[in-house]
């Protein structure tokens, strides 16, 4: 098990993390780049669960709208902690996106991570611990994840938004503002 140890790796804005999995979330290609930040060997992760840089301080919750979401054949922009081997961790903008063969089988998943804004990552911050929170007070994790997946939806749904929506409003923002300040 890999322990934190607190340091933020931050990466090069035109760099791309790249992984494919299996329809089950088993790691089945790994770019130089996600072998470079995530500190693995490519061998070490080809055929490992994605779990594998899950990092402690992510809900569960916001996994279980991932999954839920590619279940439903979207494809889904996150902002994920990520926890490498030498403990270090590090921020994404993930978009995960599900392949299909020909027949129109579904054959795996993609995901393409990008360096967040650094506002949109203390935007999801204080969100992230509230469902972190929350699923601290319950025994079963699956209950836990279910009870925090909800209560971002309903937070979300209180504000008058939906997630898409909700994080392309808050990432224009950003954008436009360090776009204002770049000029
Ligand atoms: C294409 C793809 C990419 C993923 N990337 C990550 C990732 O970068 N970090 C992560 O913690 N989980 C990622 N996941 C989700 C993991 O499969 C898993 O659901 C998550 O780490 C939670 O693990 P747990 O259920 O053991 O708590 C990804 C899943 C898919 C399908």
């Amino acid at each position: 098990m890999v322990i934190p140890n607190g340091i933020e790796r931050v990466f090069q804005p035109e760099e791309v993390i790249v992984s494919k999995t299996d329809p089950k979330g088993i790691i089945t290609y790994a770019n130089r780049v996600f072998c470079k930040i995530a500190a693995y060997p490519e061998h070490e992760l080809l055929g490992k669960p994605h779990n594998i840089i899950r990092h402690p301080d992510m809900p569960r919750g916001a996994f279980k709208l991932l999954w839920d979401r590619l279940a439903a054949g979207h494809e889904v922009f996150a902002i994920v902690l990520n926890l490498a081997k030498d403990g270090c961790h590090y921020w994404v903008l993930a978009h995960v996106s599900p392949s299909y063969a020909a027949d129109g089988r579904l054959v795996g998943y993609h995901s393409n991570r990008r360096l967040p804004p650094r506002q949109m990552i203390e935007a999801l911050k204080p969100i992230y611990k509230q469902m972190l929170d929350l699923e601290a007070t319950f025994s079963n994790p699956k209950k836990a994840a279910e009870a925090s997946c909800q209560h971002l939806l309903g937070l979300l749904a209180s504000l008058g938004t939906e997630y898409d929506r909700f994080f392309f409003e808050t990432l224009n923002q950003i954008l436009d503002r360090e776009a204002l300040v770049a000029r």
